[in-house]
């Protein structure tokens, strides 16, 4: 019999956290789904291809810093950096960066159940290529016609949707060449980000209008996060709200770190495959039954 945590699972799933907008939310959605990830018992691996900017790669840097000073037992991910490459021409630039991202990726999808992505806001030759391996695609969008218009191309005269626009273009002419060429499907999930905790009539209108682009473009669209200070306040220390004392439990939290914390378990939910939800069930059951045969065993 396989050892109780080396049970298979549907190894090294990318989710690539991408929108060409900058300042969406995307690394702030893809720490908080790492640390989910982790928490639930995932094993998880991280790549930052906006290793210049770098914020993704500081979190992860924070978190594992204070995991050896103050919040011993933290889990942390596997995390690699991609830069962008400085060398003088453009084939060569490509070059180097298709094999450093190709490195990375090769590395930690062979033992992590997850490899999260956090991409820059612009388009680029990494950017694309990450998009390429994406076996899930998150887009975080601020509540904002300036952010669905990357999205939607709308008639100036009539404000109907004429089709998608440069980034969902982008995403199906993707989605359709790893179909063809590759086999492999991609999902693709759009969620908002820094909604307004008030009922607003813009609050509606964004939510309808990204319902009916989702039938139209095929994605999934989840309500994702509120404008929130815990979404930003724990990042000098590397933390989430997942890590807050009583997060599991919901005790002590306050009303605010509830709903969020059910904000970061729908995307997740989100985000995990129901094979990959089954194959961890499987895993812990066997760990737990080779726990109990060891102490048998030593009792
Ligand atoms: N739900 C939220 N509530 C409050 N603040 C948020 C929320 N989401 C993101 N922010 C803040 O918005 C800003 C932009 O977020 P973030 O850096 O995650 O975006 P990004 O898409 O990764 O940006 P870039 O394209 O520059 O990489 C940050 O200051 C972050 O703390
Ligand atoms: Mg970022």
């Amino acid at each position: 019999m396989e050892p109780a945590n080396q049970t298979s699972i549907t190894v090294g799933h990318i989710v690539v956290f991408g929108n060409e907008k900058g300042g969406c939310g995307k690394s702030t959605a893809a720490m908080h789904a790492v640390v989910a990830l982790l928490r639930m018992g995932y094993r998880v691996g991280t790549i930052d291809l906006d290793a210049r900017q770098g914020t993704f790669s500081r979190y992860i840097a924070n978190r594992f810093y204070g995991n050896n000073q103050r919040n011993k037992g933290t889990p942390v991910p596997r995390h690699m950096g991609v830069m962008q490459s400085l060398a003088p021409t453009l084939k060569e630039r490509m070059d180097d960066e298709s094999s450093n991202f190709f490195a990375a990726l090769e590395d930690l999808t062979r033992d992590n159940d997850f490899v999260v992505i956090d991409t820059p806001g612009a388009d680029s030759h990494l950017n694309r290529l990450a998009h390429r391996f994406a076996d899930t695609l998150v887009t975080p969008v601020n509540d904002s016609m300036l952010d669905i218009d990357l999205i939607a191309d709308f008639d100036p005269e009539t404000g109907n949707v004429r089709g998608p626009s440069v980034y969902a273009r982008h995403v199906m002419q993707i989605r359709e060449s790893r179909r063809k060429e590759l086999n492999l499907p991609m999902r693709w999930i759009v969620m908002r980000n820094r909604v307004s905790p008030l009922n607003t009539n813009n609050k509606k209108d964004i939510g309808a209008l990204l319902t009916d682009l989702s039938s139209r473009f095929n994605f999934q669209y989840i309500p994702g996060f509120t404008e929130r200070l815990i979404f930003r306040e724990m990042f000098s220390k590397g933390l989430t709200l997942l890590d807050m004392d009583g997060a599991e439990t919901g005790r002590g939290l306050t009303a605010s770190q509830m709903s969020a914390r059910q904000e970061v378990r729908h995307l997740v939910h989100a985000i995990v495959p129901e094979d990959m939800r089954i194959a961890l069930m499987k895993r812990k059951r066997e760990s737990a039954v080779q726990q109990t045969r060891n102490s048998t065993k030593s009792a």
